[in-house]
């Protein structure tokens, strides 16, 4: 089968299409052919060991010191059941689904088993399998944190970094869950964010969200460039301060303000849970979610794609399509 592997850490160019071998599922697995996969800001980090201050070490001892183990990136994925082991029980071949390996990686490949037991759900039917590949990693991050600070009803939550994969997914959930939300991202972004579903949106070329006297239960800090010690002002007496991308010191800091102030900080990994994915689903069932495409590529280009998502500026997603079978 085709894959895309890489040998050392480094630049889009350590990507390269390889052939491998087709996997065969075991008793309690499936294999599913890949239609669709995605290109994450998270992919990136891991393929060019880009991670928060702190962190690098550690990732290296998980991944691989001086060259990763795991030679096949991608977090996500969307396609058709092809086989399955004796064992299994709650899915048939030609079911179509979707599934989040997360940091177990592997989706940059026209195959892949995992066991029935892992995050694999089936597809919506009204979703294209483009764009089920692109449902798990914002969306599950987005609930994952929204669901810690226990969002409300009525209460109001700024998201800075509304535009990316995590944050455009934060404000459709936001918005699902009955917030008041107020998306941040640059110019060429706003309306886009508000097509989203956003009540405000705050152009930070122009303005500093911490210098506008407006306060908030909850901010969502979705790409580290508000950390809590600039945004503290503009969080409410019992707000909550979602920290998806601090570095360790950040991280060491938490029990300290949760026990001096009334605030609370949220941070750390998004637990891959199946159950989020299953709810995911059935909100893109309804259509009140719907994971939001920048641009798709063919397998063959993936190097470029990582290109473009390291430029930082994407919007939502970018997917990889996966036609050709050899
Ligand atoms: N904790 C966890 O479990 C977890 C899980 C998943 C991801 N993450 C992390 O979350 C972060 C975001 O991931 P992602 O996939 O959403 O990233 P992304 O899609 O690559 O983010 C790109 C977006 O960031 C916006 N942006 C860049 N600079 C900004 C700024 N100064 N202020 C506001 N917006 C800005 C850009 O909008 P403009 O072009 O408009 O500037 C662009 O739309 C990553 O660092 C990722 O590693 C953490």
């Amino acid at each position: 089968m085709r894959a895309i592997e890489y040998n050392q850490y480094g630049p889009p160019s350590v990507l390269h299409l390889t052939e491998a071998p087709k996997p065969f599922p075991r008793d309690n697995e499936i294999l599913i052919k890949i239609r669709a996969t995605t290109v994450t800001a998270g992919d990136c980090r891991l393929r060019a060991l880009n991670v928060p201050f702190g962190f690098r070490t550690l990732l290296r001892l998980f991944l691989g010191f001086s060259r990763p183990r795991r030679r096949v990136l991608g977090m996500e994925l969307a396609g058709d059941i092809e086989s399955v082991g004796k064992a299994v029980s709650k899915f048939k071949p030609g079911d179509s689904v979707f599934a989040y390996s997360g940091i177990g990686m592997g989706c940059y490949a026209e195959y892949k088993c995992m066991s029935e037991d892992e995050a694999v759900v089936l597809k919506p039917p009204n979703l294209s399998y483009q764009e089920a590949a692109a449902l798990s990693y914002g969306g599950t991050t987005a609930l994952n944190f929204l669901n810690r600070a226990q969002i409300k009803s009525g209460e109001t939550i700024l998201i800075n970094g509304a535009s990316g994969a995590v944050g455009s997914a934060a404000v459709e959930i936001a918005k699902h869950f009955g917030a008041e939300v107020t998306g941040v991202c640059s110019t060429v972004n706003l309306a886009w964010v508000q097509s989203l579903g956003a009540d405000h949106v705050i152009d930070y070329t122009k303005e500093d969200f911490t210098g506008n006297g407006k306060k908030y239960d909850i901010i969502f800090d979705a790409v580290g460039s508000a950390p809590y010690s600039r945004s503290k002002t503009s969080l409410e007496e019992n707000g909550r301060f979602l920290m998806v991308n601090g570095g360790l010191l950040e991280m060491l800091l938490i029990p300290w303000i949760t026990l001096t102030s009334r605030r609370k900080i949220i941070g750390g990994a998004a637990a891959n849970k199946v159950d989020d994915l299953r709810y995911l689903a059935k909100l893109a069932k309804a259509g009140e979610f719907k994971p939001a495409i920048d641009r798709c590529y063919p397998l063959e280009d993936i190097a470029e794609a990582h290109a473009y998502v390291d430029t930082g500026r994407k919007k939502g997603n970018i997917v990889v399509t996966l036609e050709k079978v050899l």
